[in-house]
């Protein structure tokens, strides 16, 4: 089956709502709530990218950046997740693909790096390193991961968007 890597459009966002909430839902990390900080997120405008993918005409999976903050003040940082692939179609590289296609526009855009919490067994593959030391406060240390895009390497903790911890406020 071909997939297709496309920005979202509105006519996604209800797609989007459905998978998230289905593929998190199983996940013990998930705190159930993936689905609608994504939706959070949108109406903030804090969704600097969100691509689908596409099989058939019906969207699959997608993924999302945000803006991410140094502490130092440095620019370009972008934080990456949710992520979300059909269930039933997980594990056949269509979160690689989505995964993959926003760090290239991150390239594209100049990006200094991209920072995540995840399980460095599946996000080390895309070149994401643990870096405990510039974790922000309230994460888990051993999951926070920073991809460097950069010639300058991180060397601040990178925060999330504020929207991220909407619910513990
Ligand atoms: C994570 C996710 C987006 C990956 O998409 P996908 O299309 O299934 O991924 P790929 O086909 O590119 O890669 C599959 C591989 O990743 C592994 N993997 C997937 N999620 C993983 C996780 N949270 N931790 C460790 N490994 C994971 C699979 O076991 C598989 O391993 P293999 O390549 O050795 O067989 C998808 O599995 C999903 O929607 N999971 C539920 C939501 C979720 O956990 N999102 C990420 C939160 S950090």
């Amino acid at each position: 089956m071909t997939i297709a890597i496309r920005p979202e459009t509105p006519a996604d966002h209800a797609a989007i709502y459905d998978i998230t909430k289905r593929a998190f839902a199983p996940m013990p990390y998930s705190d159930g709530d993936e689905q609608d900080l994504i939706d959070r997120l949108r109406n903030a405008s804090a969704l600097a990218i969100s691509l689908v993918a596409e099989q058939d005409g019906a969207v699959v999976g997608q993924v999302t950046f945000t803006e991410a903050f140094a502490a130092d003040g440095s620019d370009g940082w972008y934080a990456l997740g949710p992520v979300a692939v059909e269930p039933e179609l997980q594990s056949r590289k269509i979160g690689a693909q989505l995964i993959e296609a926003g760090i290239a526009l991150l390239c594209e855009r100049g990006a200094a790096g991209c920072v995540l919490v995840g399980n460095p067994a599946y996000y080390g593959r895309f070149g994401f390193k643990p870096f405990p030391e510039l974790c922000p406060k309230g994460e888990p240390t051993e999951s926070f991961q920073i991809l460097p895009l950069g010639v300058a390497g991180p060397s601040a903790v990178i925060s999330f968007h504020p929207l991220f911890h909407s619910d513990q406020q």
